[in-house]
């Protein structure tokens, strides 16, 4: 068995669901304790700028009332920066929002934005909050990461789970490379962004992964199995490819 691989639930499409109709349901702090029961080592939510699914007042009871670590994707303005150093999460996760701020692909550009990045990654940083920077499968932004301080990289998953055929597999192929790269270079090395069922695994398998962080299709799925049923099947898939 290789070294074990957490699993992050995303619960921002929970939240998507509650503020389509406004009002307190489904609640997303629910989702996080049914996630922590079925198996989930931590849980990830996104507070966009636009606030469209995740809450301020959520954030504040996932920490107070989850007894899971919290991963904060946040893009990098100051006024995320200040509402992670007010609630401290565990980690947080640095995700571009603008479409200025991504490669081409829908990483984040730690490349050109180095010098707008490295002082927020430095904050966080300091404040013992264990930082991650969402990018594609790429050396250089890789190399970027290690220059700017970021202890973890998040690899994008998105265009991988999107594909198909031969360019699945050359798709796999960069992640696979991209995770011994971040590896060697002494990144801890995370991955997301689209992954259900049926693009699982391959993922997993890629042993110097650490962490997948997944959200939209288990809650999709809650729909016809139920939020926990989901979360396991996730949970057995991960492992199963890891032994
Ligand atoms: N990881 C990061 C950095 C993300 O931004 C997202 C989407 O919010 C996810 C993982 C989860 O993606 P999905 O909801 O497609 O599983």
């Amino acid at each position: 068995m290789g070294k074990a691989l957490r699993l992050g639930v995303n619960i921002d499409h929970v939240a998507t669901i509650r503020n389509a109709r406004g009002g307190h349901h489904p609640d997303p702090i629910r989702a996080a304790l049914a996630a922590a029961q079925a198996g989930a080592d931590g849980i990830t939510a996104h507070l966009r700028e636009d606030r469209r699914h995740i809450s301020d007042d959520d954030i504040a009871r996932l920490i107070d009332e989850v007894h899971l670590p919290l991963n904060l994707e946040m893009a990098a303005t100051p006024e995320m920066v200040e509402i992670a150093l007010r609630h401290r999460p565990r980690a947080a996760c640095i995700v571009p929002e603008r479409r200025e701020e991504r490669t081409t692909e829908g990483g984040l550009d730690v490349v050109h934005g180095f010098r707008h990045l490295e002082p927020m990654v430095g904050r966080l940083v300091d404040a013992g909050i264990r930082v991650s920077l969402f990018v594609e499968p790429d050396p250089a932004q890789l190399d970027a990461a290690v220059r700017i301080g970021a202890p973890v990289v998040e690899l994008h998953t998105g265009a991988y789970c999107e594909a198909t055929g031969d360019e699945r597999r050359a798709r796999l192929e960069r992640l696979t490379a991209a995770a011994e790269y971040a590896g060697r270079a002494g990144l801890e090395c995370h991955a997301g962004h689209g992954l259900g069922y049926g693009t699982v695994t391959a993922v997993a398998a890629i042993p110097t992964i650490a962490e997948l962080n997944i959200g939209h299709f288990l809650v999709g799925e809650a729909i016809f199995i139920g939020f926990k049923e989901a979360i396991h099947t996730m949970r057995r898939l991960m492992d199963e490819a890891r032994a």
